[in-house]
């Protein structure tokens, strides 16, 4: 049976927890591998809007398993609070439908609060624009072998030595930026009070995918973020903390990489970043602006303006690369709907030099300058088309160009929020 991630291969945003709920359909399970409560995915089915951030989006389907595993670092008071949402509008959520991986990291008040502190006192050039919502010094913890994690909730010593550890840490990084020492007796009342309705999810979910995989069940792993935003191969340092690209969907559950038969990279028609960082087809005009309007583009998490420019089809190609994606999803092509003229980044001009990839070095990113290919737009809609004889000539025309300069297949469309407005190329579930 075909096991198939999803990633995202911009910088975010790219419309990934629309995708994914439409393929779950296929699936057994759904598992996050990475990133937190950073991620906002939307869901929209028959006009019902849900907005996830730590809940697999496969959630919102019944008879599903929805995974979070260990690669992923939780939030718990986060969680059950977006658990009692969720479930306000109609879905069902038990023990038999989410398992969290025994060994996923928790991330506590004072990880929010460091981030925050943090970029408080960033200048500008230092400044990351994080989601504030404490992911980067959480996963610190993780390496730093001072994390409490899912299991720890379990045993009242352990959990209160583990406090004690990540505090000799954290207090005196708090005392230099002038943050008050933390409440360790109040802090381990908190936990103990949250921890029967955690555990109650909690599993050994190496284990049980590995079982599911042997069954024959069909695993679907929900990637966030995008693959310009992974801490080895994005747009360092303005990038998450973990690795977004799909070889971490195997460590991020307990699965061998051989389980991954099908990556699915996620591609919005034109390009979106939230925070810093650089973004060589950030357009600062009337069509950056357009793109914005048309394409709501304001963070689900933190509902901060998205930064819009035109197409990069040189970083696509890259992404496509270091996650091996086999087919793209592109998603949004009605944004573009009524521009007379498109423009595709095809490469950079690097002090006169021609570059088929963006360079690593800050300094020569900062001197790139995108070469463009323009492209005729196409005044007729394309929202809500399901099938190519819906699209005008010169949207497939877009369509295939970015397929030929990404040198990856188109294998779903997608032209409306709405979940059916979807066209399916090639099935990536096919076995
Ligand atoms: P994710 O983080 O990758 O899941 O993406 P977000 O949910 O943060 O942002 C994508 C936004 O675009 C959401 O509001 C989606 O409802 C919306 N969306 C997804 N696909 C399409 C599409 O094809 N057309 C339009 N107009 N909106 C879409
Ligand atoms: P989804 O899954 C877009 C960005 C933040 C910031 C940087 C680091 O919805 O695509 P962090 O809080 O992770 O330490 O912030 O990463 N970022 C996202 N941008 N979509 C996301 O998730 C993001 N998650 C984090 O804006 O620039
Ligand atoms: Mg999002």
């Amino acid at each position: 049976m075909a096991n198939v991630v999803v990633v995202g291969a911009q910088w975010g945003d790219e419309g990934k927890g629309k995708i994914v709920d439409w393929l779950s359909e296929r699936a057994d399970v759904i598992a996050r591998f990475q990133g937190g409560h950073n991620a906002g995915h939307t869901l929209v089915i028959d006009g019902k809007v849900y907005k996830l951030h730590a809940l697999p989006s496969g959630v919102v389907r019944g008879g599903k398993l929805s995974v979070i595993g260990n690669g992923v670092v939780l939030d718990p008071w986060h969680l059950l609070k977006e658990i009692e949402t969720i479930r306000a509008q109609g879905v069902e959520i038990t023990p038999e439908t989410l398992m969290i991986a025994e060994n996923t990291p928790l991330i506590m008040p004072y990880h929010g609060e460091l981030d925050r502190a943090r970029e408080e006192a960033a200048s500008k050039g230092t400044k990351i624009g994080t989601t504030g919502r404490g992911i980067g010094p959480c996963y610190e913890d993780k390496v730093g072998r001072r994390a409490i994690r899912v299991a720890d909730l379990a045993d009242p010593a352990t959990l209160e030595a583990r406090v004690d550890r990540a505090l000799q840490h954290h207090d005196p990084l708090r005392k230099g930026l002038g943050v008050e020492a933390i409440d360790r007796d109040g802090l381990v009342e908190l936990l103990k009070e949250i921890a029967p309705k955690i555990l109650e999810y909690a599993a050994p979910v190496w284990k049980v995918m590995n079982e599911k995989r042997k069954a024959g069940k069909r695993i679907l792993f929900e990637g966030a973020q995008g693959a310009l935003l992974d801490i080895d191969f994005g747009t360092y340092p303005f990038v998450t903390s973990s690795n977004v690209i799909a070889g971490q969907a195997a460590t991020g559950v307990g699965i061998g990489p051989g389980a991954i038969n099908y990556v699915l990279g996620i591609v919005k028609a034109y390009t979106t970043r939230v925070g810093e960082g650089p973004f060589p087809t950030e357009l600062d005009d009337a069509d950056g602006q357009r793109l914005g309007e048309r394409g709501h583009e304001f963070g689900t998490t933190t509902g901060r303006k998205r930064r819009c420019g035109w197409f990069d089809a040189a970083l696509v190609r890259q992404t496509c690369v270091t996650s091996g994606v086999t087919g793209i999803s592109l998603t949004k092509l009605d944004v573009l709907d009524g521009f007379e003229t498109l423009k595709i980044c095809t490469g950079y001009d690097l002090d006169g030099q021609v570059l088929d990839y963006l360079p690593t070095a800050a300094d020569q990113q900062a001197r790139c300058t995108p070469i463009y290919e323009e492209v005729p737009g196409w005044s007729e809609s394309t929202e809500g088309a399901r099938s190519w004889a819906d699209l005008p000539a010169n949207a497939i025309k877009y369509v295939r160009r970015i397929e030929e300069l990404i040198q990856c297949p188109v294998a779903m469309l997608s032209t409306s929020p709405e979940r059916e407005d979807t066209i399916l190329v090639t099935d990536p579930f096919a076995d």
